[in-house]
């Protein structure tokens, strides 16, 4: 008899598929990114991100507590200030844009979710860079600790559960452990950035956050040609004291999620980003790629790769197709 081996039993009918199905996508899973922005009086679309919106803070409240409703396990936050200035001051202030959002959102939703906040200078520089400049115009990185430290003390005191640094720094997560440490906010955890590559995919982010950089972010993201250096990184985040590590973007990154889930001793996170979604969103408003079958087949190979929580534009939406 040929063949011998027939695989395609298992394929017979939804009952066997869904029985021997290898990977779960689930609505804890996934946590979603938002942008509120200072001085909105309507929320305000985000043309290259169809469906996303800079909120006001009332939007940002309302569709906050309908994503947590929809079953998400998280919520990034994201702060577009009114004024910016060389050093990102409205991130450290307590009345900055992100940290008034933060207090609202815990106000509303105390520890029904996970509240999480961009721990990065760009959305508030006049120069769009995620650190502080030296005299010639290079990132300072050891400056730009300081600067950090002051705004992680700042979106913890405003009620964010995790921290997630995002800038590529030096030393970033150790800083900003002890400075935590040092205030008592010893529960307030570190989702670190470890490996987060310079991706042209970041597109459409840099309207999302009317973003003033001129140039690149070569000198501090990582070479997308470089997986062992994403394991270096990751390995120095540990030691640091990282709750938990991403790998950014994820889906030209799959295969450093999976070098990463398996080196990991902590929770291991992939962003699906702002091009990736654009992507998707473009072609499916032209009909190329049936929408909702695309959306899963992603979330799904981001957790296939080894990704355990998966940050995406879709985290809502998514949560209410999925079980
Ligand atoms: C930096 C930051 C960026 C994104 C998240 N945090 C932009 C960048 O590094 O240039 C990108 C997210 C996305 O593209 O969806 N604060």
């Amino acid at each position: 008899m040929f063949p011998e081996h027939r695989p395609r039993r298992l394929r017979t009918t939804p009952a066997v598929r869904r029985l021997v199905s290898e990977t779960t996508v689930r609505p804890r899973q996934l946590i979603l990114p938002m942008f509120v922005a200072e001085g909105l009086s309507e929320p305000r679309p985000i043309e290259s991100m169809p469906g996303v919106v800079q909120h006001t803070r009332d939007s940002l409240r309302k569709a906050a507590t309908e994503a947590v409703a929809a079953g998400v396990g998280g919520l990034m936050l994201f702060g577009i200030p009114a004024t910016r200035d060389a050093t990102g001051s409205a991130a450290t202030a307590d009345d900055g844009i992100l940290n008034v959002a933060l207090r609202d959102l815990r106000a509303e939703l105390g520890d029904d979710t996970v509240l999480m906040a961009d721990t990065c200078l760009d959305e508030f520089t006049d120069h769009g860079h995620c650190g502080v400049l030296d005299a010639d115009g290079g990132v300072d990185n050891d400056a730009t600790l300081q600067r950090y430290a002051e705004m992680a003390l700042a979106q913890a005191r405003a009620g964010a559960h995790w921290l997630g640094p995002s800038g590529m720094m030096d030393g970033q997560v150790g800083v900003i452990r002890r400075a935590l440490d040092d205030a008592g906010f010893t529960d307030t955890a570190i989702l670190a950035y470890s490996a987060k590559y310079a991706s042209a995919f970041y597109g459409p982010f840099r309207e999302a956050v009317d973003s003033q950089l001129q140039g690149d972010r070569n000198t501090y993201q990582q070479d997308p040609a470089n997986p062992r250096e994403a394991l270096h990184e990751i390995e120095l985040d540990l030691a640091e004291g990282a709750d938990a590590i991403m790998v950014k973007p994820a889906l030209s990154y799959l295969d450093v999620i999976r070098a990463a889930s398996e080196i990991s001793s902590v929770p291991v996170a992939a962003y699906n980003i702002s091009g990736e979604y654009a992507m998707i969103e473009g072609a499916a408003a032209n009909g190329w790629v049936d929408r909702e079958r695309t959306i899963l087949e992603v979330l799904t190979s981001i957790r296939r790769a080894g990704a355990d929580l998966v940050l995406t534009y879709w985290a809502a939406e998514a949560a209410g197709w999925l079980d």
